[in-house]
């Protein structure tokens, strides 16, 4: 008998299984209210394809989110960025906040922005950092190897991190100044909590319209500009100019096919975006991986002993358990898009998350156990099982970085120190990204 190959069906999007919700609102204030938890019971109860109707039940007139969790159907996402666009009200609210960067930019303006900045974060490139970051990470250590001590991971991370981003954005090796640290550590919950509420807002008005909501946005922005304007008056002043950090070099990068380099402008919105996204979100998966190592001995004697591999294992395992950017959303293009069997029409919001897809259980066997060894030697998982970072063309430009100043963090603390976190949940909180909601206590004892 020959088996004759049938073809798939594709069906309407109107098919999709999902949960009703509130008669008149639909999905809106569980999605907003709680995302992963919506997301998770939504996976648990209806599996890999799941739509949430925004808007009232009966009738045609909803919005439709349709989440994927499969890694099959996450990197038909991320492949291609015609039918998947980011033209979501998030990556909106992300522009009017930065402006002209290379993270909100689309079409040519990307394109222009990603062959300028790509040669400055390759993994060699990277590389070329791993001497600043070994000593940032030693003096950031030090002070906590010397007797018994207690914590707070989130803030030694941060601490580390912007360190970190001083020297490879600013080439100061003062660290960040203390006032801008300060205003940092104000804006940033500020602009965690602001970003998504503006992006999923239903009425949302012009910010030229003087609303109290539009008027804290626009003073937050300009506050967060005048503290780069500030960090890049004081790199300008450096005796000599390094030359060696990003900042110099994104001023003396030039468009191998279009000609000129960025403005002045640019490179001020690059730079904010650039220490914003690289401070969050690299401190809190380090924190999460800190935590993690802290509340088991065994793995974390394994680690200790295993160098810079077993320590790029931990936080790689780090980031599946608490990925940062928990939820990526994208828009279907004008000529829709099909997805896991279905097409989808033009205009229907498409989420992936990380978090849901780390623990699918299909390829994650005992998903919620941290065990680092998953990423060490060959493993046989679909490309898209493990994606903190995102995919395809849009993915995380500064990922070799973090990855680097993560496990050379890991590798020199447990070289030296014992942890033990002193707590046995880390509460966090799903902002912008993803942060844990209180101090991470860890015990720190010499060894
Ligand atoms: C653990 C640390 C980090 C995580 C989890 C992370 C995560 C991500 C993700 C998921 C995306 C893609 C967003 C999407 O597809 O919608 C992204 C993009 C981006 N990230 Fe990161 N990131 C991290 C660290 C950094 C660092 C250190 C920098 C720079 C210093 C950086 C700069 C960027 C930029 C510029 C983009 C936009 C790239 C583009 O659109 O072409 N990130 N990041």
């Amino acid at each position: 008998m020959t088996a004759t190959a049938s073809r798939p069906t594709t069906r309407s999007a109107s098919a999709i299984a999902g949960p009703d919700g509130h008669p008149l609102f639909g999905m809106a204030q569980a999605l907003r209210g709680d995302l992963l938890g919506t997301l998770q019971a939504g996976f648990d109860r209806y599996g890999d394809v799941v739509a949430y109707r925004i808007g009232p039940a009966r009738g045609r007139r909803y919005r439709l989110v349709v989440a994927v969790h499969h890694p099959d159907d996450v990197r038909r996402v991320f492949a291609d960025t015609e039918a998947f666009t980011r033209r979501t009200s998030t990556y909106r609210t992300l522009n009017e906040l930065f402006g002209a960067s290379i993270a909100t930019a689309d079409g040519d303006n990307w394109q222009r922005q990603k062959r300028l900045l790509q040669p400055l974060f390759t993994r060699a490139a990277a590389d070329r950092y791993s001497a600043i970051v070994s000593e940032e990470a030693r003096t950031v250590v030090q002070p906590l190897e010397a007797s018994v001590t207690t914590f707070d991971a989130l803030a030694v991370t941060a601490r580390y991190a912007l360190r970190v981003l001083s020297r490879t954005l600013f080439a100061d090796e003062r660290g960040i100044d203390p006032d801008t640290s300060a205003a940092l550590e104000q804006l940033v919950p500020i602009v965690s909590r602001m970003l998504p509420m503006r992006a999923r807002q239903v009425l949302r008005f012009p910010l030229r319209w003087p609303t109290p909501r539009n008027r804290r946005f626009i003073s937050t922005r300009k506050a967060l500009q005048t503290t780069i304007e500030h960090v890049l008056a004081r790199q300008r002043a450096l005796p000599g100019g390094s030359g060696v950090d990003l900042v110099s070099k994104l001023r003396n990068a030039r468009d191998p096919e279009a000609g000129p380099g960025l403005s002045e402008h640019e490179v001020r919105d690059q730079a904010l975006m650039f220490l914003l996204a690289g401070y969050t979100t690299t401190s809190s998966a380090l924190c999460s991986t800190l935590h993690l190592l802290g509340r088991h001995p065994e793995l974390q004697g394994q680690v200790a002993a295993g160098g810079e591999e077993l320590a790029g294992a931990a936080v790689q395992e780090g980031l599946r358990l608490h990925p940062p950017a928990y939820a990526l959303g994208r828009r279907v293009g004008p000529r829709g898009a099909r997805l896991a069997d279905y097409e989808l029409p033009a205009g229907t919001d498409v989420l992936v998350s990380p978090w849901i897809t780390h623990r699918h259980p299909e390829v994650w066997p005992d998903p919620e156990r941290f065990d680092p060894w998953r990423f060490v030697g060959e493993c046989e998982r679909p490309p898209y099982a493990w994606f903190p970072f995102g995919g395809g063309a849009r993915a995380c430009i500064g990922r070799h970085m973090s990855l680097l100043e993560s496990r050379t963090f890991v590798n020199t603390l447990l070289g030296r120190c014992r942890l033990e976190a002193l707590d046995s949940h880390m509460p966090m909180d799903q902002l912008s990204t993803m942060r844990p909601s209180m101090p991470v206590r860890i015990r720190c004892q010499p060894r």
